[in-house]
């Protein structure tokens, strides 16, 4: 039902193409963009499935896979690598008990890494689904993933 509201919210043009699998991945309870996803968007605009899919695959934002209810992403350019990010992924990577990609087992994170997410005057940064986060240390880590695990 989620998915009618979404399409309404735009005009059945290609030119929306990226805000609707955008909408319909951040709709999603699994953060991804199901085969439904990708039907109903490539129905309402009047598409081939496998366009809309090629799309989808095209764009590293867009996940054809289930993930978390929390996604974070560490950015992994080289300002960042310069203030410490090597081993905040390898810190994170040890308190989500995940590899790059991994979903933990109870569903509540994802990890990916990005590219530069502009703010690299606050590196190490990490977006945490809509939330950037700079400056990052263990201890913010720490915080960060406490309050999301009792939010969700
Ligand atoms: S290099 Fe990490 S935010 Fe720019």
């Amino acid at each position: 039902m989620y998915r009618e509201a979404i399409l309404k919210k735009f005009k059945p043009s290609l030119d929306n193409i990226l805000y609707i699998l955008h909408d319909l991945q951040d709709n999603n309870p699994q953060r991804y963009l199901a085969k439904e996803d990708i039907r109903v968007c490539a129905d309402y605009l009047n598409v081939p499935y496998s366009y809309v899919h090629s799309v989808a695959s095209f764009y590293t934002m867009f996940s054809l896979e289930p993930r978390g209810s929390n996604i974070i992403r560490l950015c992994d350019s080289p300002p960042c690598h310069l203030m410490g990010s090597k081993s905040l992924l390898d810190y994170l990577k040890k308190a989500l008990k995940v590899d790059v990609g991994g979903t933990t087992k109870d569903g509540k994170f994802t990890l990916e890494l990005t590219s530069c997410l502009g703010v690299c005057g606050v590196a190490p940064a990490m977006m945490i689904n809509d939330e950037m986060v700079g400056n990052l240390t263990p201890e913010k880590v720490d915080a960060i993933l406490e309050k999301r695990r009792q939010e969700s």
